[in-house]
């Protein structure tokens, strides 16, 4: 029997749904060199909370998340609250010596982040901050297609975040819509999950300019109790100011010559969760779609005169990043699985003592950038970073 990996679980609605998946797929599908075990969940709610507990296996229960942080049955904090949380909860844990899995975007600003990373360095935790859309297979080939040198040398940048679940103004004001609990709308939420990949295939973003948009001022108070995967309902008539930007868009250029855009929006009217993202090179160019997760367009300046041209490639062969722990080649996979392979990354990280990416450090230079973002806007001056 492998050694036991005890996880407390903080957050137990959207994420703390598919960490808990995670969690219990990780040793099922991977070889996981320590078997990770659902110790404590918390959350506020006592009784949706057991409900939660009782369906995913979770052994124990606490609405109290500083008994989490300080148990002795606990050696992972998996912090998946809001954001305006994962500050005090990261200190807190990293103090105890537990290890931290901590949901993007890292924290409310990049002092905090900085503070976060100090704190886990100083207790010498392993620290992971969950985009994990770089686990999926594609994203990760696209990786090693430019670490081949397939694109050659990259010119462009091409981003687009686009969801649309407020568009509709009786969408009630929960956390996520205001400034004191998220910081920061699209450009905390979604564009933190661009920067991050941005960074992972291009390299450190040098220059940013930024545009914010608001398109309803108001909305009816949310009743947080029934809130979670991007729903909730409303209190009653009452409404609330929203605090944070419904729209942002950032031009950027990187440190080795490339320039990009991002554009991140929750008004995107039929853009459910669509990530897209294009990079052109010298040599090739690619084209990735969250809503068509498996594949990844290909082109190469390389193929022979008259047969260039895109071509989709499955990344479901054994020879794809993380492919070949699940099915056969062309059995695809899906959104939760990019969360089994960040739990099985962490704790290959946890039993081996080295670090992994991204973490509180990677989450620094992302909160750096989303902040230049939003400065960038309210000035209109670009932004030398
Ligand atoms: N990686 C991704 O793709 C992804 C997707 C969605 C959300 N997120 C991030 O995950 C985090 C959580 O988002 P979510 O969508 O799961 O939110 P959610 O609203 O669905 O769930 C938040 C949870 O936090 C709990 N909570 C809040 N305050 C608490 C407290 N003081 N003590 C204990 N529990 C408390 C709530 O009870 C709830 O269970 C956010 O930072 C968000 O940005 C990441």
């Amino acid at each position: 029997m492998k050694n036991p990996l005890r996880i407390g679980l903080i957050g137990s609605k959207f994420m703390g749904r598919a960490h808990s998946n995670a969690w219990k797929k990780a040793a099922s599908f991977f070889e996981t060199p320590l078997r990770p075990v659902l110790q404590v969940a918390c959350a506020r709610h006592r009784h949706s909370l057991e409900e939660f507990a009782a369906q995913w296996g979770w052994q124990q229960t606490e609405t109290d998340w500083k008994k989490v942080v300080n148990s002795p049955d606990v050696d992972v904090v998996d912090i998946a609250l809001p954001q305006q949380l994962h500050y005090e909860v990261a200190l807190a844990a990293a103090r105890e010596g537990k290890h931290i899995f901590c949901e993007k975007p890292v924290a409310m600003n990049s002092r905090q982040a900085e503070e976060m990373l100090r704190v886990c360095e100083e207790n010498k935790v392993v620290h992971y901050l969950n985009h994990n859309y770089r686990r999926t297979p594609a994203i990760a080939f696209a990786r090693r297609l430019i670490d081949a040198g397939k694109l050659g040398r990259i010119f462009h940048w091409r981003c687009a975040y686009q969801q649309d679940w407020i568009v509709d103004p009786a969408f009630p004001l929960t956390w996520q819509l205001r400034a004191e609990t998220a910081q920061a709308g699209p450009q905390w939420d979604l564009n933190s999950h661009a920067v991050d990949l941005a960074h992972y295939l291009i390299g450190p973003i040098a220059t940013v300019s930024g545009l914010t948009a608001q398109f309803v001022a108001e909305r009816p108070l949310a009743d947080e109790s029934s809130s979670g995967n991007l729903q909730a309902d409303a209190l009653g008539d009452a409404l609330g100011k929203v605090t944070v930007e419904d729209a942002a868009l950032m031009m950027v250029q990187f440190a080795n010559g490339a320039v990009g855009s991002f554009e991140a929006t929750r008004f995107a009217t039929g853009r459910k969760n669509a990530l897209t993202f294009e990079i052109y090179g010298s040599k090739g160019s690619l084209k990735f779609d969250l809503e068509r997760m498996n594949e990844l367009e290909f082109y190469s300046a390389e193929d022979a005169d008259g047969c260039q041209g895109f071509r989709t490639i499955q990344t479901t062969e054994a020879s794809h990043p993380y492919a070949a722990h699940w099915w056969p080649p062309g059995h695809i996979i899906g959104y939760e699985h990019s969360f089994v392979h960040a739990a099985v990354d962490f704790i290959e990280a946890v039993a081996s003592g080295t670090p992994i990416e991204p973490n509180f450090a990677s989450g620094v230079q992302i909160l750096k950038v989303l902040e230049a973002g939003l400065e960038s806007a309210r000035t209109q001056k670009q932004i030398v970073l």
